[in-house]
């Protein structure tokens, strides 16, 4: 294991210095954009304005025959777009696909400036993550990059998920990382065809109780691998993201699974479909009788020590712990959307 003292080092000469702290930003969702695909990129401007984080995907959903047009197309849209306080975000190619390499090199050398994380599947280890930071490092001293270019993971093995703890740790790049169901139900053998959500095979049923119809109750799947990833990143530092929703149509179904992940501790997920842009909106943004009862607590006890009732509950130091991540979340939301802060009374 690395020396304390040197995991702050930067590992090429000339590379910029890794961050101490993640920077506080808004990530409720991270929207897909297909690069290869002009119709979609043309709306890139209209949405880097709409959504919290832009991502151009290059893996899985590209074919084959498309990466290099995808790769050229998102350094293009990346060059003639203003993206303010919005995220930059691409997902690479595999590290073990014949693209990772031209997609890394070529990407930090145009755009290595402007993108904030670069986005890794299928990691199944610290080691995956140690190969690109020190890649990072070498292109980000070879090409002048200021700020280093962040590292989101995606936990989509079953050896990842077991290696979850040392991935989170692996390096300072470490952003955050993402449940990749579609993946992981295939690496685990799970007999599913589905990208995210439930399954009503699985299932609790209640007892038998004479003639009475059993109630059955769908459970989630994704809970045991969430919980994991949201307490790997949250003891390291870094942020939990629940992954892809695939059934468009099912908008109720998507925000549940979406509101679990939030309650569960997770930031944001993935839109891969406009329609999921305002959903990861309402339930990554937090509620408003949440918010207004959290800012009693806080308005209740100024220096966050104490016992007090509120409502015939009890607050505690812990309670107002609770109530801050609520506030201080608010208070991010009303930074980017105004009309939503008025609304939490700032
Ligand atoms: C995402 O990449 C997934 O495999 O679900
Ligand atoms: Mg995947």
């Amino acid at each position: 294991m690395k020396l304390p003292r040197q995991f702050f080092k930067p590992l090429a000469v000339g590379a910029p210095a890794p961050l101490r702290e993640l920077p506080v930003r808004l990530e409720r969702m991270i929207h897909f954009v297909p690069p290869h695909i002009e119709k979609l990129v043309a709306k890139v401007p209209q949405l880097a304005r709409e959504v919290d984080v832009v991502l151009g995907n290059l893996e899985d959903a590209i074919p084959a025959d498309a990466k290099e047009a995808a790769r050229a197309g998102f350094i293009s849209f990346v060059c003639a777009t203003k993206f303010g306080s919005t995220g930059l975000w691409t997902r690479i190619n595999a590290l073990n696909s014949p693209w990772a390499l031209e997609d890394i090199t070529q990407i930090v050398a145009a755009v290595g400036n402007k993108i904030d994380v670069v986005m890794l599947p299928k990691v199944d280890g610290p080691w995956d993550i140690h190969y690109l930071d020190q890649l990072l490092a070498q292109l980000e001293a070879k090409h002048g990059v200021k700020k280093p270019i962040l590292i989101h993971a995606i936990l989509e093995t079953a050896e990842g998920v077991k290696n979850v703890d040392a991935i989170a740790v692996a390096s300072p790049r470490m952003h955050g990382m993402s449940l990749g169901p579609a993946d992981l139900a295939a690496s685990r053998a799970m007999k599913t065809t589905r990208v995210g959500g439930g399954h009503p095979g699985y299932k609790v049923i209640a007892d038998p109780a004479d003639d009475a119809p059993r109630a059955a109750f769908q459970q989630d799947p994704w809970h045991y691998t969430l919980a994991k990833i949201v307490d790997a990143c949250a003891s390291a530092g870094i942020k939990p993201f629940y992954g892809p929703f695939g059934d468009f149509a099912d908008a109720a179904g998507c925000e549940v699974q979406f509101r679990n992940a939030f309650l569960l501790g997770c930031a944001g997920a993935w839109s891969l479909h406009p329609s999921q842009i305002a959903i990861a909106k309402k339930v990554f943004s937090p509620d408003q009788a949440e918010v207004a009862f959290a800012r009693k607590i806080l308005a209740a006890m100024p220096d966050g020590t104490g016992a007090v009732m509120i409502d015939g509950k009890m607050q505690d130091d812990a309670t107002w712990k609770q109530a801050k991540v609520l506030v201080d979340l608010a208070r991010l939301v009303a930074a980017k959307d105004p009309e939503l802060g008025r609304t939490y009374g700032f």
